[in-house]
């Protein structure tokens, strides 16, 4: 069977040798136009005039489209409830706003031009901060949005300690390799073809005919792939694609955008920033009593997907913790500034981030080893089933189910989230057992406090996570997919499913799926584009339940023609369809095989079809998000990790020594494919944690708007020694295979970066760090100074 094999990514050799074709290597028509916009070069105000002769007089340029020019909406926001303007109509909210579009012979013709606009404002003070917002009073929902469980306050009063404090966690540009791209080709009768760097092509169909003003069924949408989106290209990608189409209406031309990097930087949203403050009561032991926290979550200046975000930053602000008594209220703050967005995690990463400063704070106030203070609040460990194997592990000290009187044991209390979601799965117990064996944690927290002892300008520090992420689409609707399946009379398959490919190897796996379900080898199968006229009103890929979602699909449509082939076959044979087997490039009744080509012509010819459809929604989930109730999700992803780093303490400088990883992706679909995700998750996490480090000036500016100035991680910043397993048991709920989801947990792990570095930075001095995101060299240094005084 293919699933479960660690196969390369379908497209690794097309890759590395320049071969992918991303929406810019698509051979264009002879008189393709290319676009740009000319931008806003203040964070706040009205337009009072522009002047664009000089524009239109440039070489090259053949059109420039302002907001009256729009042929019908002027609309590119995601969310229904608000109007999100492609080109300024008068106000403007941040500085690299689109206000006006122009049309040139080349990309570069268009560039020059954009920047010759005469765009005079009136200004007024750009609000640029969570402190300005909170003045302002100036947000999305009215007032804050508040979840929670048991009486929190009572229980920090009555606590021993009371661990309070708080902490800035800065945003994250998504920096894809391949930039936002758009290419529209318009056809017959008004319709559009569009190809697009997205993760939502349904959504971009959407927005296109919206701002054509013509049905759905006039546009079509196509994605290959991507070079990377990671939340960036489920909504930031609309701009050019609608940019593109009306460009292409008002020309009769082929149309073709794409952002420089700075133009990107600047114009597109990123990691929503936050700060986060926590009031937490605990016992000698550091096991929480009672917990408030407030998010302060800064949205930019549009709504997009702010309120998802915020809402998946407070379902994530328990992590792996049972919190009995806890409240967590979420401001969800507008600002002059680009409109932030979807980034790997979803807000999950904040949120548990939150917590993960308490359990770090809560060690350092009682003196306890942080991975022990994490385990002694850790939820209980579910009893191994049948279905989910894996070493039981001890059970957590409120494990043990309470005991009455009599001294009988009784049913375990169900324990639950802040949002009174049962869990029901939850294996860290295990996990965190094996991983501190395997990375010799206690030895190793020993050595690096030895060599603390001996060493006055290099320290070391050691830092461990868990992470629990919940995996469905919290709005409940969205956890839908959609497939279509071909098998021609050479018995080779054509396949289709709403997934987007963005370099997490979700074809390759869906592949193997449908490879699995005929019993036929990889080389039967072929996906082509992700393609709105073949699978319609897909979801984002997005909440990394592309796998769950699309695996599924596939693996329905594929049953329902081998149903018909296993019921030709048992005719002829007179078996019981039951027992036919397909498998090896056979189909087995009885005791023939006959190759899976000849079951398939022979079938055409007795004319029985060979094409389906296939659909799955996810069962057994609910959710209230306004008063915080229900199942949101439909299990849990886990994961452990260790990180060791040093730091200097005369520069603030660092480096990560060694990362020992867990994690959970169930029983793998591709072992592969799921470390390769693991790997490029911690590492994107630690960058967002460390030295990638956006800054504004007081005029809402973005000056780090280059990777002069922005700094990701290079390879030279993994981890020296970087050890990374599979926790291999097979998902508990009913998923494709029994694996989990697993693009979005491991950047959560990236945590323990942070974590060893306010370890090492612990060891300087009697102080608490305190330390904020991203604890960039500057940051660390000071710290270094605020612990030592
Ligand atoms: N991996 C690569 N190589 N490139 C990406 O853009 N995006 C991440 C993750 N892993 C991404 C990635 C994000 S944000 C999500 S939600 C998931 O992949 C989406 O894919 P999946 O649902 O198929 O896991
Ligand atoms: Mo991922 S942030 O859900 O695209």
């Amino acid at each position: 069977m293919s699933v479960a094999k660690p196969l390369p990514h379908d497209a690794a050799r097309l890759h590395v040798t320049g071969q992918a074709r991303y929406v810019d290597d698509i051979p264009t028509p002879r008189d393709s136009l290319h676009l740009a916009f000319g931008l806003s070069s203040i964070a706040a105000g009205q337009i009072t005039s522009m002047e664009l002769d000089a524009v239109r007089n440039a070489p090259g340029v053949v059109a420039v489209l302002t907001a009256k020019d729009l042929p019908a909406e002027n609309d590119v926001s995601p969310a229904p409830t608000f109007h999100e303007e492609l080109l300024s109509s008068g106000e403007v909210f941040y500085l690299g706003q689109p206000i006006f579009l122009v049309v040139a012979t080349s990309h570069l013709a268009a560039r020059r031009a954009a920047r010759l606009g005469e765009v005079r404002y009136s200004e007024t003070r750009p609000i640029l901060t969570i402190d300005e917002a909170l003045a302002a009073d100036w947000r999305f929902e009215e007032g804050p949005r508040i979840y929670g469980k048991g009486d929190p306050d009572a229980a920090i009063a009555g606590a021993a300690h009371v661990v309070e404090g708080s902490m800035e966690i800065g945003g994250q540009e998504h920096f894809y390799l391949e930039g936002q791209a758009a290419l529209a080709l318009p056809q017959e009768g008004g319709d559009m073809v569009i190809h697009a760097s997205s993760q939502h092509p349904t959504e971009i169909q959407h927005k296109v005919a919206e701002a054509l003003g013509i049905p759905m069924h006039g546009v079509r949408v196509e994605v290959r792939r991507m070079g990377g989106g990671f939340g960036g290209k489920e909504s930031q990608g609309n701009h050019l694609a609608v940019a593109c189409a009306v460009a292409a209406r008002a020309t009769g031309r082929p149309c073709k955008m794409r952002y420089d990097r700075d133009d990107d930087m600047v114009i597109t949203g990123k990691r929503h920033d936050f700060r986060i403050s926590y009031r937490a009561g605990v016992d000698a032991e550091g096991r929480i009593a009672g917990i408030a926290f407030e998010h302060f979550c800064r949205c930019g200046w549009s709504l997009d997907l702010s309120l998802p975000v915020a809402d998946r930053a407070m379902l994530h602000a328990d992590n792996a913790y049972l919190l009995e008594n806890v409240r967590i209220t979420s401001h969800r703050l507008r600002t002059n500034t680009q409109s932030a967005t979807a980034y790997r995690g979803f807000g999950g990463p904040q949120g548990m981030l939150g917590i993960e400063r308490v359990m770090d704070h809560v060690a350092h106030v009682v003196g306890r080893d942080p991975l022990e203070v994490r385990r002694a609040n850790f939820y209980a460990e579910a009893p191994s089933s049948a279905a989910g194997g894996g070493p039981s592990a001890p059970r957590s000290p409120q494990a043990s189910p309470p005991e009455d009187i009599s001294g009988q044991a009784k049913a375990a209390v169900p324990q639950t989230t802040p949002y009174h979601m049962e869990v029901t799965d939850f294996i860290l117990g295990g996990m965190v057992e094996r991983l501190a064996a395997d990375a010799k944690y206690a030895a190793r927290r020993q050595a690096v406090a030895a060599w603390n002892a001996e060493n006055p300008v290099v320290k070391k520090g050691i830092g461990f996570n868990p992470v629990k992420f919940g995996i469905s689409f919290t709005l409940t609707h969205l956890n839908q997919a959609g497939a279509l399946v071909h098998v021609y009379t050479d018995g080779s398959i054509h396949l289709n499913h709403g997934g987007t490919e963005m370099g997490q190897g979700l074809f390759q796996k869906v592949a193997q799926v449908a490879a699995s379900r005929f019993g036929v080898g990889l080389d039967h199968v072929k996906i082509t584009a992700t393609d709105t006229g073949k699978v319609p009103n897909t979801s984002a890929t997005a909440a990394s339940s592309g796998s769950d979602l699309n695996g599924m699909a596939v693996q329905a449509a594929c049953d329902t023609i081998r149903d018909r082939l296993a019921g030709f076959v048992a005719e002829r044979f007179q078996a019981d369809p039951a027992t036919v087997r397909f498998e090896g490039g056979a189909v087995h009744v009885g005791t023939e095989a006959i190759p899976f080509e000849t079951v398939v012509l022979e079938a055409y010819q007795a004319r029985i079809s060979l094409s389906a459809t296939g659909f799955y929604k996810t069962p057994d989930i609910s959710w209230d998000r306004i008063r915080g109730t229900g199942r949101p999700f439909f299990y849990f992803a886990y994961g452990a990790a260790i990180t060791e780093v040093a730091v200097d303490t005369l520069t603030g400088e660092y480096c990560i020594l060694r990362t020992d990883i867990l994690h959970d992706a169930g029983a793998s679909l591709n072992p592969a494919l799921d470390i390769g995700q693991i790997e490029g998750g911690y590492v994107q996490g630690a960058g967002w944690l460390t030295t990638e480090e956006l800054v504004w000036n007081d005029k809402g500016r973005l000056m780090t708007h280059a990777p002069s100035t922005y700094k990701i991680p290079a390879c030279s910043d993994r981890p020296a020694i970087f050890n990374v397993a599979l926790w291999d048991a097979p998902n508990r709920a009913d998923t494709i295979y029994r694996s989990k989801a697993v693009g979005e947990p491991p950047f959560m792990l990236g945590i323990s970066a942070f974590l060893a570095l306010s370890d090492a930075v612990a060891a300087c001095g009697p102080g608490y760090p305190a330390l904020d995101a991203p604890a960039t060299p500057e940051r660390v240094l000071a710290a270094i100074e605020r612990v030592r005084a």
